[in-house]
């Protein structure tokens, strides 16, 4: 089988990237990315010189190019996990999130149509089900929870999501949709929470916490919902959507207190700053359809997945001191104030 995956070089499609060639090293993929600042190559580099793995440095939206690459090399599933993928981000300058998210979603699936692709997948977030109250722990998101979103972010992979299923239902596209919750480990960008609060607390960096710190999101380590991925592309129905979640459950303000116990760091070094505008409270996934229809369950408890994410942060500083420096410098200036959080 030969797998398009766009997005590869960021944080979630490089651990498919990988989990993909070790289960199934008879398959071949065909990386597709346009290095934004949240794609790095040298993510890449442990599989680039593999016979059946390939990289191409293009932007989905480019609709000759992705064309001309599947006449070339006619790919039988695409799983698009490419996007702009950072809430804040989208706060700032929403207008990326709109090109890349959905302009860039219907690209690749005009040319799945085109070229007779056997599974369109779409990579998307239970974000798009906006959001649940704090004191209500007894609701959970379901597949049919109706879209409602937040941020530009969660707002443009709706609109996506909402192309896919006219696709499937006007043309017949074969796709599938997975909505899954936060995602942690190794190889995440370090705008986003846990990873940004290692290495802040790594350097003895204040550790910005939006407003109280009580907002809760449902975190589930990567290489499960790299599984969950996997399965749905293989045995999952056309035309579905499968959400994806461990049931893990934590407000940030206990996330950013483990991480400074784990890292032996002072409670001292937390901020409490402005909170985020329009910001969700809390994210709980239901995953009981993807349990009982394909047998997906998560491998990794967070207090294990949580230790090897620090440790592979501490074995790999110079993968993120050398994403820290540049262009997210001038970002990290502009969100959390001129020389970073007093
Ligand atoms: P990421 O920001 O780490 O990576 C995104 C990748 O897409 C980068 O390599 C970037 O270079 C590439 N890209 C961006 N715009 C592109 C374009 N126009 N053309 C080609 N490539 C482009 O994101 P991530 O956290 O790995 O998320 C991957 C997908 O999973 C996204 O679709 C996101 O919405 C979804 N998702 C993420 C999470 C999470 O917790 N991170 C949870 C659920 C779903
Ligand atoms: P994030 O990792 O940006 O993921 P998302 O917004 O997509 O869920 O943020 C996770 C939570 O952590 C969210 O409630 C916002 C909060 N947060 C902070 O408190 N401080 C920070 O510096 C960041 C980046 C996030």
């Amino acid at each position: 089988m030969k797998i398009l995956v766009t997005g590869g070089a960021g944080f979630i499609g490089s651990n498919f990237i990988f989990y993909e060639l070790k289960q199934h090293p008879e398959d071949t993929i065909l990386c597709v990315d346009s290095l934004t600042y949240a794609g790095n190559l040298s993510t890449l580099e442990p599989v680039m010189g593999q016979e059946n793995f390939h990289f191409v440095k293009m932007d989905i939206r480019d609709r000759e190019g992705i064309f001309q690459l599947f006449e070339e090399n006619h790919p039988d599933v695409v799983v698009n996990f490419a996007a702009e993928s950072h809430v804040d981000r989208s706060i700032e300058d929403p207008q990326i999130f709109l090109e890349t998210n959905i302009i860039g979603t219907s690209v690749l699936m005009d040319a799945s149509r085109a070229y007779g692709v056997k599974r369109y997948h779409q990579v998307s977030t239970d974000e798009v089900y906006g959001d649940l109250p704090l004191d209500r722990p007894d609701l959970f998101f379901h597949e049919d929870t109706p879209l409602h979103t937040s941020s530009p972010y969660s707002s443009s992979k709706a609109s996506a999501d909402l192309l896919v299923m006219a696709y499937y239902r006007t043309y017949g596209l074969p796709v599938t949709i997975s909505r899954c919750s936060n995602n942690y480990g190794p190889y995440q960008f370090p705008e986003k929470l846990i990873p940004l609060m290692i290495a802040n607390a790594l350097e003895g960096k204040p550790l910005p916490v939006y407003g109280k710190g009580e907002n809760i999101r449902d975190w589930l380590y990567v290489e499960d919902h790299c599984k969950a991925i996997d399965l749905i592309i293989r045995k999952g129905k056309e035309g579905e959507v499968y959400n994806v979640g461990g049931h893990n459950e934590m407000q940030n303000i206990d996330i950013v207190k483990l991480i400074c116990d784990a890292l032996n760091k002072p409670y001292d070094l937390i901020r409490h700053v402005e909170d985020r505008k329009g910001h969700d409270q809390r994210y709980a996934i239901d995953p009981t359809k993807i349990h009982q229809e394909l047998g997906w369950l998560p491998d990794t408890k967070f207090a294990d997945g949580i230790k090897t994410t620090i440790a592979w942060y501490l074995e790999h500083k110079d993968w993120w001191e050398n994403i820290i420096s540049g262009e997210y410098q001038k970002y990290y200036e502009k969100m959390y104030g001129e020389g970073g959080i007093h």
